[in-house]
């Protein structure tokens, strides 16, 4: 299952005019905000396109199957959901800020008392589905993750998101980025299978 930059932004464009939970900006509202953040904060292009796409799951499984009733119940893993059809395309620099965005959360309910204390009821519901505030050990063993820090900052970024009006680039200017992320990943294979044969020849 892997996806093109093409399709990636139909899905953006189809389901992203749905509503982001109980906030008040849709989907891709809330996807151009926290790209833009990302890239006025100086981020790499990487970290940019792992801002744009870290909600991804979400609009992959509204295209799956439709709502229904009681799902709010569960956690939707959607941080998972969206790497399998991510990964012919990025690195690890763009998937694993995504994988860890929702770990972020929690690790930043355990060390940051203001970080817990603004959280909204419906947030605060989703962190007991994503399985609550860390332990010290889980903490240590998030941090220890090389990407843990990149993934600390979108959560940041993730969470001012969500201004109605907020104006952004328009999405074109992101599908670029992601054309610029994706040929880094295919120049990066092709030196290295020329280097493979090189060795075998
Ligand atoms: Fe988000």
């Amino acid at each position: 299952m892997g996806a093109t930059i093409e399709a990636i932004a139909d899905l953006l464009q189809r389901q992203g005019a749905k509503q982001y939970g109980n906030e008040a900006v849709s989907q891709l509202d809330h996807a151009l905000q926290c790209a833009h953040l990302a890239e006025a904060a100086g981020e790499t292009v990487e970290t940019i396109v792992a801002a744009l796409l870290h909600d991804l799951g979400h609009l992959l499984r509204a295209d799956a199957e439709p709502a229904e009733p009681g799902q709010k119940q569960r956690d939707d893993l959607h941080q998972f959901i969206a790497l399998p059809f991510l990964r012919p395309l990025f690195s690890d620099a763009v998937l694993e800020p995504i994988r860890l965005h929702v770990d972020a959360k929690r690790h930043l309910c355990r060390t940051d008392a203001s970080y817990l204390a603004q959280l909204s009821p419906a947030s605060i519901r989703s962190l007991e589905l994503q399985g609550g505030v860390f332990s010290a050990q889980q903490a240590i063993e998030f941090m220890n993750h090389p990407h843990a820090a990149t993934a600390l900052r979108l959560r940041r970024y993730d969470d001012r998101a969500k201004t109605p009006g907020t104006p952004t680039p328009p999405l074109a200017h992101y599908v670029a980025l992601m054309h610029q992320v994706a040929s880094k990943v295919h120049k990066s294979e092709i030196a290295g299978k020329s280097l493979q044969s090189a060795h075998t020849n």
